[in-house]
């Protein structure tokens, strides 16, 4: 008789298998494509879309219907009608756009599952490091199949933390500079890299100690926010609440700094 707490079997691992063979779909086209020139489409002055973020909805898009028939899908680049299913895959197929119009190698695709509301998986894979980052609910958080964890990192002077700026110029921008420069005298320093998948993804591995972003769409964190809570920390809203899947403004931390974080960030402080 072992006195071990009984585990109940993971319904999602096949889930899971599927949604890594996607994302490595999106990746091999992400990565066959970087050098070659690219037709660019604008959904906004500054909101880039090209053939690949395209050509990689598909490949997924593909893949998880064939192997789902009855499941909803929340795309970034297409509308696709809902059957009302419990079961909701959200995508970004490319994640960093920008960067990869720029061919600066920092992007990936981000797929995650939520069931009845809840995000039960998620996976981040950037196929210039080839690293996969997948969590499943309850079972932990991995990179590339070995456990990762949040920093133990309890000092905001000695963190290193990162931010998104929307891709639409409007009054959040503004807001969030504020908060940046508010935030550089009491960190160690602070990154801005152009994909919040990874950025909420490296959260998790303990490569930054905390993230925020002012406006976000669920496909930018859906997965993302899963693997940060997996390895351990902490994603609330800018006001320290439960965040949702359509939650836009978001502060993301091992825990440990999140309440420092978020007396800098919350719409509270003194001209936020
Ligand atoms: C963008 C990136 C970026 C964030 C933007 C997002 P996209 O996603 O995640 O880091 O600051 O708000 O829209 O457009 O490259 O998929
Ligand atoms: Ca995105
Ligand atoms: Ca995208």
């Amino acid at each position: 008789m072992t006195d071990s707490p009984h585990i109940p079997e993971n319904p999602w691992g096949q889930h899971l298998e599927m949604a890594v063979r996607a994302a490595r779909a999106a990746g091999d086209i992400q990565i066959k494509a970087f050098d070659k020139t690219r037709r660019i489409d604008y959904k906004g002055a500054t909101n880039l879309v090209t053939e690949v973020d395209r050509a990689c909805e598909e490949a997924i898009f593909t893949r998880l219907s064939t192997a789902f028939p009855s499941h909803d899908f929340l795309l970034e680049e297409t509308q696709t009608s809902r059957s009302g299913s419990p079961h909701l895959w959200v995508v970004d197929p490319l994640d960093g756009t920008t960067n990869y119009t720029h061919r600066y190698p920092h992007f990936c695709c981000s797929i995650a599952l939520v069931v009845e509301g809840r995000t039960v998986l998620g996976v981040v894979f950037d196929p210039v490091r080839d690293e996969l980052f997948t969590a499943l609910r309850l079972r932990g958080a991995f990179l590339n199949g070995r456990p990762i964890r949040t920093s133990d990192e309890d000092r905001l002077i000695r963190s290193l933390v990162a931010t998104g700026f929307p891709d639409d110029i409007g009054r959040a921008r503004d807001k969030n500079l504020r908060k940046f420069a508010r935030l550089l005298h009491c960190v160690r320093s602070v990154r801005r890299s152009g994909s919040a998948a990874l950025d909420l993804c490296y959260v998790a591995a303990g490569r930054l100690d905390g993230y925020w972003i002012l406006k976000l769409a669920p496909w930018d964190t859906a997965a993302g926010i899963i693997l940060v809570e997996e390895a351990g920390g902490c994603v609330t809203s800018l006001h320290g609440g439960p965040t949702h899947l359509h939650t836009k403004a978001l502060v993301a931390s091992n825990g440990r700094i999140q309440e420092s974080l978020l007396a800098l960030l919350s719409p509270k402080t003194r001209s936020a």
